[in-house]
C-alpha cells in the first residue's frame, strides 16, 4: 500500500510524474490502459507498448512488480472529464468523496470568476480538478502534504490544468485579496465524534470551529468582487447558538453577499447526520449547507483567522488587533507540473469580476 511519504516521494519526482502523464494520455485516447488505472494487475508488455516507463513508478511505489505483471498503488478515475487520482488511504489527507463533486457542481452552477482558483484543504485535488482546466491558475493549499501530493499526481494525470500547491494551515502563505475565486470543503466532524487517527476529519469541538477559520481566511484571500463557494455545517448549539449563521450576518453587514442553502447531504446522510446529533449532547441540530459568498467590489475590513470572532480588524482596539499576515509568497507555492505539451490547452476563462 502507498504511504503518505512513499506520495510525497511520487509527487516530487519529475519522472513519476511524467510517468502519471503518458498514463493519463493513453487513457484519454481509449480504454487500453483502464484495468490498470483501476488497480488490477496488467502484463508489462501492454505497458510498454503503451510507452509507460514503469521503472519510474515501481521507483518511488507507485507500482509494484510482480513477475511479469505490474499494478499501480493508487488509482485513476474518471470524473466526468477529468483523471483524478485516489490514493488507498484518504486518513492521510487526499480525500475525494461525493461531497468533492458536488463541492465542484455547486462552483459550476454558480459561476466563478477570474484567472486564479484557489481550493482551501485541497486534500487529493478532485474538486479542484473539475474547475481548473477553466482557470489559468489552480492553486492547491492544505495541511496535508500527502494531500497535495496526491493533488500534483492528479494535475499531472489529467494533464489540463497547472496546479500551485502551498502546504499550509488553512491558506496562510497566499497574499491577502489575491485570489478571484475560492472553494473549500474543510471537516467538520465534532471531535469527540472524529476519528482522531484520520488526519483532519475533526472540525473542532461543535465541528463548525474550523469550517469558521476557513471562511474568514477565504475573506482574506478573496479579491474584490471575488466569490466562493464553501461546504460545510450549520449546528445549532443547544441554548439556540448557530455560529455560522451569526458569521454570516457579520459579513453580511460589511458588504458581503452570503447566501446559504442545504445541500442534498441531508437527504442522502440523513442517518449520519442524526447519528452526529444524537452523540454531540451539545449539538441540537445540523444540517449540511453550502454557503456562496461574494465579496464586495470594495473591502475596508479584514477578518481575524480565528473563525469563532470573525470580527471585522476595525472594529477592535489597536492593541488587541490580531496579528497581520505575513506573505512569504514564492518559496513556499511549489509549482506543479507543466500540463502535456501536444495537449492544446484549453482558452482561458477571460470573465471579469463585474
Ligand atoms: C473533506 S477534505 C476536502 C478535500 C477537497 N477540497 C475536496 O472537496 O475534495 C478536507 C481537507 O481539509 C484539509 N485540512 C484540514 N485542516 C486544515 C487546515 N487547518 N488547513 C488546511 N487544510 C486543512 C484536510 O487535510 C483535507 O484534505
Amino acid at each position: 500500500m502507498t504511504e503518505s511519504c512513499a506520495l510525497s516521494r511520487a509527487a516530487a519526482d519529475t519522472s513519476a510524474l511524467e510517468a502519471m502523464r503518458q498514463i493519463g494520455r493513453v487513457l484519454r485516447r481509449g480504454r487500453s490502459l483502464s484495468r490498470f488505472a483501476s488497480g488490477e494487475p496488467v502484463s508489462l508488455d501492454l505497458l510498454r507498448l503503451h510507452g509507460v516507463p514503469v521503472d519510474a513508478l515501481t521507483a518511488v511505489g507507485l507500482a509494484d512488480v510482480v513477475g511479469d505483471s505490474a499494478q499501480l498503488q493508487v488509482r485513476i478515475e474518471r470524473w466526468g472529464s477529468a483523471l483524478v487520482v485516489v490514493a488507498p488511504n484518504d486518513g492521510h489527507g487526499a480525500y475525494a468523496g461525493a461531497d468533492s463533486l458536488w463541492l465542484a457542481t455547486e462552483a459550476m452552477r454558480w459561476g466563478l470568476p477570474g484567472d486564479r482558483v484557489l481550493d482551501i484543504g485541497a486534500g487529493g485535488g478532485a474538486a479542484l480538478a473539475l474547475l481548473a482546466p477553466r482557470f489559468p491558475r489552480a492553486i492547491a493549499s492544505d495541511i496535508s502534504l500527502a494531500g497535495l501530493a496526491v493533488a500534483r499526481l492528479t494535475a499531472a494525470v489529467d494533464g489540463r490544468f497547472r496546479i500551485a500547491t502551498v502546504v499550509s494551515d488553512l491558506a496562510s502563505t497566499v497574499p491577502d485579496r489575491s485570489i478571484d475565486s475560492v472553494i473549500a470543503n474543510p471537516p467538520w466532524v465534532p471531535a469527540a465524534l472524529a476519528d482522531l487517527d484520520v488526519a483532519g476529519r475533526s472540525g473542532g469541538v461543535h465541528g463548525i470551529e474550523l469550517p469558521l477559520r476557513f471562511l474568514a481566511e477565504i475573506t482574506r484571500v478573496l479579491a474584490p468582487s471575488g466569490r466562493s463557494v464553501l461546504l460545510t455545517i450549520d449546528p445549532t448549539i443547544s441554548g439556540g447558538a448557530r455560529p455560522l449563521v451569526d458569521a454570516v450576518r457579520k459579513l453580511q453587514c460589511v458588504g458581503y453577499e452570503v447566501e446559504v442553502r442545504p445541500t442534498r447531504a441531508n437527504v442522502l446522510f440523513a442517518d449520519a447526520i442524526r447519528r452526529l446529533v444524537e452523540g454531540s449532547p451539545s449539538i441540537s441540530d445540523m444540517r449540511h449547507v453550502v454557503v456562496r459568498l461574494a465579496a464586495p467590489a470594495r473591502r475596508s475590513v479584514t477578518f481575524t483567522a480565528d473563525g469563532l470572532d470573525l470580527v471585522p480588524a476595525d472594529v477592535l482596539p489597536a492593541t488587541a488587533a490580531p496579528p497581520r499576515h505575513r506573505h512569504r509568497p514564492d518559496p513556499a507555492v511549489v509549482e506543479g507540473p507543466a500540463p502535456y505539451t501536444s495537449y492544446s490547452a484549453p482558452t482561458p476563462s477571460k470573465r471579469r469580476r463585474s
